[in-house]
């Protein structure tokens, strides 16, 4: 067993509906230090449960991130203040949970809470796609929802849910979210075709100067990005599922 315990390596752990998943990060290569732990996210997860794995993996990693040290955590909702007020693909017990203030318990240590994708959209503009980009930046996640991380000159607006603008009389999550690709069995160009809807309107309000494609479909835009008709810029995520980990270990870090 080692014994020393890494300097500058910051542990992330992001929290989605299917894994929760963690490794120390390295915050000066904004990569993995060490191969990732995941385990699966118990069905109806309640918030104790969550609490319960972050602590386990937490424990994984005390060799190379000690004991002490903040720790950055991800959830697939509002993180308003440290308190979960959503709960749109997760069990509706999260709403109105004090999670930084459970997650310091169970890890006896600081935590830093935020939303999965803000903390993607991190990662994105500190380490990957939208590294030194300037004015408005927005990186969307498409996975199980829609997730939004919007930056101006750099700094995130958080929580700005875009997932859930209505589109044709629905959330857009609803009608566009990779998840629904696969259930509905759609083609690349049906499900274009949902996208262009989304990021047109997502474009005509915002205004981006960039938008980033993340959640594990960004490994197969050549699919779908070239068929979409936008005036902004839009490019796929350099980090993908790793991106909400680096993200969540960097804003505990700063
Ligand atoms: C949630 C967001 C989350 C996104 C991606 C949405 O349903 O409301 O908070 O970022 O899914 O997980």
């Amino acid at each position: 067993m080692s014994t020393s315990t890494g300097q500058g390596l910051v542990l992330g752990i992001d929290i989605g509906g299917s894994g929760i998943k963690g490794a120390p990060v390295d915050l000066d290569k904004g990569e993995f230090a060490a191969e990732r732990v995941r385990i699966d996210t118990p069905s109806k997860a309640r918030p104790q449960d969550v609490a319960e794995i972050v602590a386990q993996i937490a424990e994984d990693f005390a060799d190379e991130v000690g004991q002490d040290s903040s720790v950055g955590v991800t959830v697939p909702a509002v993180v308003h203040h440290g308190v979960t007020k959503s709960a749109a693909n997760i069990d509706d017990s999260w709403i109105d949970t004090d999670a930084d203030q459970l997650f310091t318990q169970v890890l006896g240590r600081p935590v830093v809470v935020m939303n999965d994708a803000d903390a993607a959209g991190q990662a994105e503009m500190h380490f990957g796609a939208g590294h030194a980009q300037e004015g408005v930046v927005l990186l969307t996640t498409l996975g199980t929802g829609i997730g939004s991380a919007l930056f101006v000159g750099g700094q995130l607006v958080p929580n700005t849910e875009l997932g859930h603008l209505e589109l044709d009389g629905e959330e857009a999550e609803h009608r566009a979210a990779s998840s629904v690709r696969e259930d509905k069995d759609l083609s690349w160009e049906d499900w274009a075709e949902r996208l262009q809807r989304f990021y047109r309107h997502v474009e005509d309000l915002l205004w981006p100067d960039l938008i980033i494609v993340g959640g594990g479909v960004s490994k197969k835009a050549d699919k779908f990005l070239p068929l979409l008709d936008l005036r902004t810029v839009i490019v796929p995520a350099h980090l993908r599922n790793d991106a909400g980990i680096i993200g969540a270990a960097w804003q505990a870090s700063h």
